[in-house]
């Protein structure tokens, strides 16, 4: 059974895929069996044949090169860009927690470093019926995952990371650190927010992503370490 580590973010869009994509990278080029998964995907585009993509296990299998057929990286996958609760009810396709558990088990059987992507920030409704009331941070906790956050680099990020690193931390949520992405070295604002958003949480900025970086800076042994 290999090791894993979730990833959230402090919003939608704040760069998940991409950095998770450059962790990913970074453990395999350093030799080790690191895969991907994610629970639910929503805002799904469809090829040719009208057939879903899964956009981000779609981006994360090729950049990283893990060579795994895309279905078996992902359980869900809506077509409508709305959270996954309201697409799944949209579709009359809630997501069974029982199969999420069971897909991520099988992931980790497959790999030493499996790398677990949220939807959206980490207050996400995943289910919301009434049969039963589900949140991304309850699924976190539920499979007893620690976590690392990404963050934008920019203005604002002050209070979307120190909320985010509160509310992980009310409910029980390991939090191992914090990447910035969209980084810009030298700018006084970005380096202070650095800076700040360590010393308001206690939670070290473990990397720092620029745009278009090809590279994740950081050491694979440390980054492996990470996995739990
Ligand atoms: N460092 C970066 N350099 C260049 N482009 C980036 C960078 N980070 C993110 N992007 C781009 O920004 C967009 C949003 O990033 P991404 O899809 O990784 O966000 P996300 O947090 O995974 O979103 P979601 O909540 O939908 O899963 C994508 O088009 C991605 O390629
Ligand atoms: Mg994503």
């Amino acid at each position: 059974m290999g090791k894993s580590l979730f990833i959230t973010g402090t919003g939608t869009d704040v760069g998940k895929t991409y950095v998770t994509a450059l962790i990913v990278k970074k453990l395999r080029d350093s030799g080790k069996k690191a895969g991907y998964y994610k629970a639910a995907i929503s805002g799904a585009e469809r090829d040719g044949q009208g057939e879903l993509l899964p956009g981000d296990a779609l981006y994360v299998n090729e950049t990283a090169r893990i060579g795994e057929q895309t279905s078996r990286l992902v359980s869900y996958v809506y077509p409508e860009a709305v959270s996954p609760h309201l697409a799944a009810k949209i579709n009359s396709l809630p997501i069974d927690f029982q199969k999420v558990a069971r897909d991520f088990q099988s992931a980790r059987e497959r790999y030493d470093y499996l790398t677990m992507e949220g939807s959206g920030g980490i207050v996400c409704p995943l289910r919301w019926d009434d049969q039963e009331r589900m949140g991304l941070d309850d699924l976190v906790h539920k499979l007893g995952l620690s976590v690392l956050v990404v963050a934008h680099a920019g203005l604002g990020t002050i209070n979307s990371t120190v909320l985010t690193i509160e509310h992980l931390r009310l409910r029980e949520i390991p939090v191992k650190g914090i990447l910035l992405n969209h980084f810009h070295p030298g700018d006084l604002m970005e380096e202070d927010n650095r800076r700040m958003v360590t010393e308001m949480t206690g939670v070290p900025v473990l990397a720092v992503i620029q745009e278009n970086a090809a590279e994740l800076e950081m050491d694979a042994e440390v980054l492996a370490s990470l996995y739990e």
